[in-house]
């Protein structure tokens, strides 16, 4: 198959030299990408900024804001059998982007956020026969909010992440997901490494391959 894989952190800009983003390190995503290459598929790994070696035979396209990864996976998408969306995407930007370095002065600066665009969301009309797996990393109802975003984002499965334990979610190399396919119950996997979630999902998105 060829399958395209988000990873890591979106960085949102304020000036030159700040930004807002979150704690992904990437390893999940770059898992399922060195596994999808060692099961013999083609893999493109569009990667937000990360200090992890892309995997050998893996194509990646390096991206810093939402909006550069709703770009690059637009432009990748034609090509994809299946889309595993295991980016940590910022929801919100500064709404204006200073040209300078903001000098920090008397008064705490107020930040205007809007929203960034919901990739997902953006490419649900381009769907076609293609597989779609999202990533829900929650702190709490983990269970039912990834069910609310299967079917908000209309997709296949959704990887649901309990993001608050200290052996799973960001930064380890341990991770402990439920898989929820849409019209199936979730299925709990027990703590495991990365490598192995990443085997084990896509296992499950050969077996959809339509
Ligand atoms: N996602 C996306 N575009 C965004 C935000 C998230 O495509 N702007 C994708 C993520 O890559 C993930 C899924 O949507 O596969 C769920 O992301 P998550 O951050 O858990 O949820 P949100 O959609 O941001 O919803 P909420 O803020 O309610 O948690």
């Amino acid at each position: 198959m060829r399958i395209l894989v988000t990873a890591g952190p979106t960085r949102e800009p304020i000036d030159p030299v700040r930004f807002l983003s979150n704690r992904s390190s990437g390893k999940m995503g770059y898992a399922i990408a060195r596994a999808g290459v060692a099961r013999g598929h083609h893999v493109v790994l569009v990667s937000g900024p990360v200090s992890l070696t892309c995997p050998e035979g893996v194509v990646l396209v390096r991206v810093e804001t939402a909006a550069e990864m709703l770009a690059a996976v637009q432009a990748q998408l034609p090509a994809c059998d299946a889309l595993i969306m295991a980016a940590a995407v910022a929801d919100w930007r500064p709404r204006t982007v200073a040209k300078q370095k903001q000098k920090k002065g008397d008064t705490a600066p107020v930040l205007e956020l809007e929203r960034t665009a919901d990739i997902l969301e953006a490419i649900r009309p381009r769907k076609d026969h293609r597989v779609y797996v999202g990533f829900a990393a929650e702190t709490e109802h983990v269970l039912d909010e990834a069910q609310r975003k299967l079917e908000a984002k209309g997709l296949d499965a959704i990887v649901a992440n309990d993001v608050s334990r200290a052996d799973a979610g960001f930064e380890v190399d341990t991770n402990q997901v439920t898989l929820i396919a849409a019209g199936h119950a979730p299925e709990s996997w027990p703590l495991m490494t990365k490598t192995a979630v990443a085997e084990r999902l896509l296992a499950w998105v050969e077996s959809q391959r339509r």
